[in-house]
């Protein structure tokens, strides 16, 4: 199987159910411009041949059995034609094959984190073999988001309290974006995530190793990697404007007054219980917004890195 070309209406499609997903748009489109170029042309020929002419009257029209029979059933036909091709799609992408690997996706205000089967855990990027069904088991911890890469072709609401499921089989490598297509608040916008399918090889290679810094990467460049791929940037900026939470610019030794009146200089002690318990410590002015934890997700090297980084941030 071949991914398919980009067109000017969609981009291109590198999943198996995206050939599927895409002859069943196109023929639902042109479907669409017959009728529409009928409708308005029949219109158009109407309107100059039977205009107005003089004090002529127009003849009230009949009953035409024929042509109610005709404009009755074929559409009847046409509908009926399109929900069995689309309920024929929708039950390929409702059944994962059965060898697919289980991938856990949490969504929540404004991140996407991705458990492998093995329980390591990842934000912001969804590392998949290419060739391989993936399955993925969904759910949110706060409200609906809703998980969306157009080039696999699949879109999933994601609701707290249950879980849903989506999946997808990619065909060539590459990297694609994930976006959120459900409004869930300030930073909806910044959910972002990168889709990336690999060899097998290197997928199971990932799983072994885990996530580390790239060859030749400083603390301080892998730090900023990783405050985008969490990303912090959703709630915090790195140039002093307001956001959600408070800003990383020249964080490094200030003095943060808190809710209830103490106040704390921000050192490497602070940071750190700041990013794994996000409610010991809560800078005033920003009490109404709740941090996720990044407990699970990000381990000892890479929070030395991100401290790192937020250092350089002046
Ligand atoms: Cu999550 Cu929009």
């Amino acid at each position: 199987m071949q991914p398919t070309a980009p067109t000017i209406q969609l981009p291109m499609g590198n999943s198996t159910i995206a050939g599927q997903v895409d002859s069943m748009y196109y023929l639902i489109y042109w479907i669409s411009v017959v009728f529409f170029v009928g409708i308005v042309g029949a219109m158009v020929v109407f309107l100059v041949k039977y205009r107005r002419r003089g004090n002529e009257k127009g003849a009230p029209t009949g009953h035409n059995t024929a042509l109610e029979v005709f404009w009755t059933f074929s559409p009847l036909i046409i509908l009926v034609f399109l929900f069995h091709q689309g309920f024929k799609g929708y039950l390929f992408g409702l059944r994962a094959p059965e060898n697919a690997i289980e991938i856990r996706v949490r969504a929540s205000q404004w991140k996407w984190e991705f458990e492998y089967p093995g329980g390591m855990r990842q934000n912001s990027e969804l590392r998949v073999p290419v060739g391989t069904p993936i399955k993925l088991i969904m759910s949110s911890d706060d409200v609906i988001h809703s998980f969306y890469v157009p080039e696999f072709r699949i879109k999933r609401d994601v609701v707290p309290g249950m879980y849903s499921t989506v999946w997808f089989e990619a065909i060539n490598e590459g990297e694609y974006t994930i976006f959120c297509t459900e409004f869930c608040g300030t930073s909806h916008a910044a959910m972002l995530g990168t889709a990336r399918v690999v060899s097998r090889e290197a997928y199971d290679r990932f799983l072994a190793e885990g996530v580390g810094p790239r060859e030749g990467e400083t603390p301080e460049q892998w730090g900023e990697r990783l405050f985008s791929e969490n990303a912090c940037n959703s709630c915090h900026s790195r140039d002093g404007a307001p956001a959600p939470g408070p800003t990383f610019k020249g964080l490094f030794g200030r003095t943060e007054q808190l809710e209830g009146g103490a106040s704390v200089t921000v050192d490497e002690n602070y940071l750190r219980e700041s990013i794994l318990q996000p409610q010991a410590k809560i800078v005033r002015g920003f009490s109404t917004v709740v941090m996720p934890t990044y407990a699970a997700t990000l381990r000892d090297r890479q929070l030395d890195a991100l401290i790192a980084y937020i250092k350089t941030i002046r």
